[in-house]
């Protein structure tokens, strides 16, 4: 078994990204990337704090938007609106999940699709659908760019995703698909999830329960990609595969902490960068 170094793939793409950032610089172009949070969802404030500190480390202006639990619609849309309009900022991003009070959709439909850096959008999301992506979301590209990490060809070979959202388990199968794999999606309402799971020589699991995927569910020399970030019973931070249970029958897989996370924050980066290049010279 290998394990998969997420945190050793990010900094190679990051090396990349420095140069980019260099000679966007040197054109008088600093990316530009802003973070809107409302409340004070501790996961969130996480992520977000990471995201704005990988800015800080690359060069990218990170714009930080904190906003107390009971903000209105209206405020948010006013600062998407405002941050539209900037051409200092490449990229918005609101970090989900919203307040319940505040509707998702509605919100994230505001921002301008050229700075739609995670991709959620219905317009990203349609290129993604076509097989013609432009700014592809961020945790399913980046278990893309760990999988191929392992030089194992994607193509034909059969991938399973545990999970459904629209930030990871939908994108994943438009991924896998589009690189050949024969992709099934399981979710809560799946039957028999272990005899699919079983068969797969590509697992991505995105659920967020902690160490749910135990050994039985895992083919001998499966590629398994664990997309959560959960705490087990001593609070502890892991993911959704029983990383201890399952390593020895794997052929690689990716730990928690230290896997999928780090190249979430740099496809985001990524996809910034992108965004920058497409200022009008
Ligand atoms: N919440 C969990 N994952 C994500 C993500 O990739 N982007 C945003 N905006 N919110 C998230």
């Amino acid at each position: 078994m290998q394990i998969i170094d997420g945190k050793a793939l990010s900094a190679k793409y990051r090396e990349k990204l420095k140069s980019e950032i260099q000679s966007l610089k040197s054109r008088g172009v600093t990316p530009g990337l802003a973070v809107i949070l409302v409340g004070d969802d501790p996961g969130s404030q996480v992520y977000v704090r990471n995201k704005i500190k990988a800015c800080e480390e690359l060069g990218i202006t990170g714009f930080e938007c904190r906003y107390p639990a009971d903000t209105d619609e209206k405020t948010v849309i006013a600062k998407i609106e405002e941050l539209n309009a900037n051409p200092d900022c490449d990229g918005i991003l609101v970090q989900l999940p919203l307040p319940r009070h505040l509707d998702e959709r509605k919100i994230l439909s505001y921002i301008d699709v050229k700075k739609d850096v995670d991709g959620f959008s219905a317009y990203q999301t349609g290129l993604m659908c076509l097989g013609t992506p432009d700014l592809l979301p961020c945790t399913p590209h980046g278990v893309i760019e760990l999988i191929k990490s392992t030089g194992v060809e994607i193509a034909g070979k059969n991938a399973v995703v545990i999970g459904r959202s629209n930030i990871v388990g939908k994108p994943m199968f438009h991924l896998l698909l589009q690189n050949n794999a024969t992709v099934t999606v399981c979710h809560s309402k799946t039957r028999d999830l272990g005899s699919i799971t079983s068969k797969a020589d590509i697992l991505v699991v995105a659920i967020g329960k902690a160490k749910f995927v135990k050994k039985e569910m895992v083919k001998e020399g499966a590629i398994v990609i664990d997309v959560g970030m959960d705490r087990d019973e001593n609070g502890k931070l892991c993911g959704d595969v029983d990383f201890e249970d399952v390593k020895e029958k794997c052929s690689f897989i990716t730990p928690v902490p230290g896997g999928v996370g780090p190249m979430t924050i740099t496809m985001l980066m990524s996809n910034t960068v992108a965004a920058a290049n497409r200022r009008p010279k």
